[in-house]
């Protein structure tokens, strides 16, 4: 048998990784400004992260949701101190896509309403309404077409109201920052007029912090840096630095029932013990500080390329905007400097999405690369 042929491959074959050092099978040596698409938040093989999990597997790696699991209740505990959202409740599944789905079934049952709010450039995931939600044709079949989604552009307040108004929609799922779309980030008078809006006409509001969550802009979820308060927030990536986790946070007001969300796999033991692992070192190494810092030291760095038209995003949540498109740099990156970084929908936009845990100094290792690599 063969792979399903979906994803244009590097020619690269990482076989092991620590820190932000990824080596290859010919003991070749990458600097990892990508973090494997963002997931990476507390370095590659955190020893603290390979403890637990190897702990975990010596006691029990997985039983079903149909038993006690106090591993989950730890997880839901930590994570509603260290991220500040105490009054909301957890419910645990396997991806940023699930989660996502979960997020928009969950507003539907909630208001008895099924058409969604979404902006142009989203990406909420591949799987169906998620999917639905993302605007990108080519990854929709006719099968996910069957979906209501209005897309509207990000800072289009009148359009909002408009559509709101009909009554007939459940959900608006945004990015606190958008991230496969390129860097974009609407005013905090935007995010805040969509919070009064959702409120005015009983809908929810879903921030997506799938990517943009976990200390990566630099406060713990990036809905954070504009004062508002979802209704329910969904996280995958960072939040099990490589293990398979997601969830959704979802605000005490909307009450639970039995059967009413269900999963196999999610909030397994070994799940559990991967991001509990996460946010021990988040909390200890105190890398949501680190985001902000490095993130600063970032931007003062990137003034000194004439050839950055501006930078984008927040804390490491990066993207460098050029004015010629940056598929032939990323591979010279790869190539030549030996270095990951990551492309967006807008093909201007390199984007740096390094563990949270980095330096000043891996900072400046990078500069002297793109600087050599655009010379
Ligand atoms: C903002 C956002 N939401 C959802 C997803 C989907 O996550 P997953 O690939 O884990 O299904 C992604 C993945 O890139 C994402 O960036």
């Amino acid at each position: 048998m063969k792979l399903f042929d979906v994803y244009p491959l590097y020619n690269v074959t990482p076989v092991s990784a620590k820190g932000i050092v990824v080596t290859d099978d010919k003991g070749q040596e990458y600097l990892d400004f990508y973090g494997g698409h963002a997931v990476i938040s507390i370095g590659h093989s955190h020893p603290h992260y390979i403890k637990r999990l190897k702990d975990q597997l010596d006691k029990i790696g997985f039983y079903s949701n149909a038993v006690q699991n106090p591993l989950q209740e730890e997880l839901a505990e930590k994570l509603g101190t260290l991220s500040g959202c105490q009054d909301y409740n957890l419910f645990l599944c396997n991806s940023g896509a699930e989660a996502n789905e979960n997020a928009l079934k969950m507003a539907s049952f909630e208001t008895g309403k099924s058409r969604i709010v979404a902006f142009k450039n989203s990406f909420h995931g591949r799987t169906s309404a998620a999917v639905a939600a993302t605007d990108n044709a080519a990854i929709n079949a006719p099968i996910n077409k069957q979906q209501q989604v209005t897309f509207l552009s990000l800072g289009d307040a009148e359009g909002l109201k408009r559509e709101l108004s009909k009554g007939d929609v459940c959900a608006v799922i945004l990015e606190a920052i958008q991230g496969v779309g390129g860097l974009d980030e609407p005013s905090t008078q935007f995010y805040q007029d969509i919070e009064a809006l959702c409120k005015e006409n009983s809908l929810i509001l879903i921030a997506d912090e799938v990517q943009s969550g976990y200390g990566r802009t630099g406060k713990f979820f990036g809905f954070q840096h504009h004062g508002i308060q979802p209704d329910i927030i969904s996280i995958a990536k960072g939040m099990g630095n490589g293990f398979p986790v997601g969830g959704i946070l979802i605000h005490e007001d909307i009450k639970a029932s039995h059967g009413l969300l269900g999963t196999t796999f999610g909030g397994n033991h070994l799940a559990c013990a991967a991001s509990i692992a996460v946010l021990e070192v988040i909390e200890e190494e105190k890398l949501v500080e680190n985001a902000a810092k490095i993130g600063a030291y970032f931007n003062e760095k990137a003034k000194e390329i004439p050839r950055v038209k501006r930078v984008k995003g927040r804390g490491l949540m990066l993207g460098l905007e050029f004015d010629f498109e940056v598929g032939p740099l990323r591979k010279k990156m790869i190539y030549e400097h030996h270095l990951f970084t990551g492309g967006a929908k807008d093909k201007y936009v390199l984007r740096i999405l390094p563990a949270l845990n980095i330096t000043e100094q891996d900072i400046d290792v990078f500069f002297k690369a793109l600087k050599s690599a655009l010379d």
